[in-house]
């Protein structure tokens, strides 16, 4: 599998296993099969509440002797509620200890939206800090020690415009090796893509299918299904794929590593084959000229209860 190379020379599989809305009950199994597929990247975050269950996958797997912890590629990111910098090993410590590892192979700073410690999803306006309480160069600071201390190899961060990825370059010292947003055809991000190339940092595409599996509460009901978009269908067609094989393989030439989330052993061996489908330029082009452009994660969820926040503190209209 092609992977994706940090400026240390580090690599990173370009084809994750997703665990964002894998419950516990069924991810255990989802990542046992991933590595067993050859799956050796696998995306998680506190906040999803299934990290224990991970780190219960990723034990069995290495003490079975499946695979060497030194040869699989661990993500997990930093919850809102942790970003003063004296929180942000307390909530690396927190998922270590629940993934079972010593080191992260890299960590994200998950939203640039900040709570008190101990809130899950802010519901009030004094849940929030500002960014005044607390800037997000010092979240920064927080992640450049974790990575002084051994404790991650790599750091970066999730959901960041440019805009916010300036304010943290500017901190100095090791800057943003990583920066994970929601990229698919609909969402192709094409100035941040060429922000991050210019500036060294590297890309991962969540929800590359859409996430059609959210809760009902952060989906909309009239939004478009990438599976059955028509330029989508006709290269299933035409290769022989599924559609989502298609959405996988789009972000392999454009050197963007991704990570569908399936808990389903079929749908996790059809994904990482997919990782090796080489889509001919002409078609790239189709899709990277989709005219439909659309935001599955809107970030709606933390502009609503009198939040300090608003939509343009995550993305450029
Ligand atoms: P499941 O977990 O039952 O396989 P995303 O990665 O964009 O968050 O999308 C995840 C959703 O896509 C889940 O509902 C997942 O269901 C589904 N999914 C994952 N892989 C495939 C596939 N190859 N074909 C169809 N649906 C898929």
């Amino acid at each position: 599998m092609k992977n994706l190379i940090f400026s240390n020379g580090d690599e990173m599989p370009i084809l994750g296993l997703g665990t964002w809305k894998s419950k516990p009950g069924e991810v255990y199994q989802a990542v046992l099969w991933a590595i067993e597929a050859g799956y050796r990247h696998i995306d998680c975050a506190a906040i999803y509440n299934n990290e224990t269950e991970v780190g219960k996958a990723l034990n069995k797997a290495i003490s079975d002797g499946l695979v060497n912890r030194k040869d699989l590629f661990i993500t997990s990111k930093l919850w809102n509620d942790c970003h003063r910098k004296e929180d942000v090993k307390k909530g690396l410590l927190k998922s270590l200890k629940d993934l079972q590892l010593e080191y992260l192979d890299l960590y994200l700073i998950h939203w640039p939206i900040s709570f008190k410690k101990g809130v899950g999803f802010a519901e009030s306006r004094e849940q929030f800090y500002t960014y005044s309480d607390v800037p997000i160069g010092q979240t920064w600071q927080g992640m450049q020690f974790v990575k002084s201390d051994g404790l991650v190899k790599h750091i970066g961060m999730s959901n960041f415009n440019i805009a916010k990825l300036k304010e943290v370059i500017a901190v100095g010292g090791n800057g943003p090796e990583m920066n994970q947003v929601e990229m698919h055809p609909y969402l192709r991000q094409e100035g941040l893509v060429d922000f991050c190339r210019a500036n060294g940092i590297l890309m991962t595409a969540y929800s590359p299918l859409g996430s059609g599996d959210r809760a009902s509460s952060i989906k909309k009901q009239d939004e478009p299904n990438l599976f059955e978009d028509k330029i989508i269908e006709k290269l299933a067609a035409q290769y022989r794929l599924t559609p989502a094989q298609i959405l996988i393989a789009f972000s392999i030439p454009r050197g963007i590593a991704v990570i569908p989330k399936s808990v389903n052993q079929e749908r996790i061996n059809q994904n990482i084959a997919a990782a090796k489908v080489e889509l001919k330029k002409e078609d790239m082009d189709l899709l990277l000229n989709i005219e439909k452009q659309y935001r599955f994660i809107d970030g709606t969820f933390f502009t609503g209860f009198h939040s300090p926040y608003q939509l343009s503190d995550l993305w450029e209209f």
